[in-house]
């Protein structure tokens, strides 16, 4: 069964750990961090972009392999399946699709007409007993070979967008999607110090989890991040693992062409990578 986010974030505030979102692109990705996410005893939300769910057939399709996955593996772990970065029109489809999560990302957007949006799908997340997450304060990227720096969240704005009864707020606080530059100054704590003030018990989120110093994710931790997302991570562990049993030409041997062994040394570094991520964050055993 799929669950909202909500008790497993306030649980993990309370108890100063965090929550890993990891990103989901096909089977294999999904069922290695549910297997891991069980092996560990580990809450667990899996990330799905409106990209990713338009690869794996749309969001329906997406929501029927999770529920079933869940069942056949005998999943018992807390599961969150959610939508990351929507844009409006998305988070209704995944309402609509079945997802237990959704993040509206209305960043984009003057404070305004943020708020308005949101506001909206407080409502509909509040019948549904859905978690929902804001943003404020664009997180940095890279686009088009240019890597842009996350902007600072305005304290202020958090505040007025928590008060709107969102279950979680990610605001930028100098974290980058993808890999950081070598000239990132890294989190601005002080930012991330004012916010966790003005939003009390509000669960916060750290977008860009790959390649943040384990120091900054504790620290960040322990000033009120309560989820953190990965995505960047499992992509690379994945390639390079597929690249180096192709280059070892294991590929062309026996079996070894079987799109099973081939995903295989894959599918073993990002269960590798999501372990090595729940013990960081201290999720490990707070199922
Ligand atoms: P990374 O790709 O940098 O790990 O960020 C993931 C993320 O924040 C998804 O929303």
């Amino acid at each position: 069964m799929l669950v909202s986010a909500k008790e497993m974030l306030q649980k993990a505030k309370a108890g100063h750990y965090a929550v890993g979102q990891f990103n989901i692109n096909n089977l294999e990705w999904t069922k290695a961090i549910l297997q891991t996410a069980q092996e560990l005893n580990s809450p667990v939300i899996l990330g799905v972009s409106e990209g990713a769910g338009k690869y794996m057939c749309g969001f329906k399709t997406v929501t029927e392999m999770v529920k079933a996955m869940i069942d056949e593996l005998g999943i018992t772990v807390p599961v969150a399946l959610h939508l990351d970065h929507g844009t409006y029109e998305g988070c209704y489809r995944c309402i609509e699709a079945g997802f237990s999560s959704i993040m509206f990302d209305g960043s984009h957007y003057p404070i305004e007409e943020n708020v308005e949006k949101t506001k909206e799908l407080v409502k509909v997340c509040a019948e549904k007993g859905l978690s929902l997450e804001a943003e404020v304060g664009a997180i940095g990227g890279e686009e088009d070979g240019v890597i842009g720096m996350g902007e600072c969240a305005d304290p202020n704005e958090c505040k007025q967008i928590a008060d709107l009864g969102v279950t979680m707020l990610a605001a930028g606080i100098g974290n980058i999607h993808g890999k950081y530059p070598a000239n990132w100054p890294g989190l601005s704590f002080e930012t991330l110090a004012a916010i966790s003030e003005k939003v009390g018990a509000m669960p916060l989120v750290l977008h860009g989890g790959t390649g943040i110093p384990a120091d900054q994710i504790r620290k960040a931790i322990s000033l009120g991040v309560s989820k953190i997302n990965v995505n960047t991570e499992c992509q690379l562990a994945f390639a390079e693992a597929t690249r180096k049993y192709i280059e070892a030409g294991k590929d062309l041997q026996g079996k070894g062409f079987d799109p099973r062994k081939l995903l295989a040394p894959g599918v073993e570094a990002i269960k590798a990578t999501v372990k090595e991520k729940m013990e960081l964050f201290g999720s490990v055993g707070k199922a």
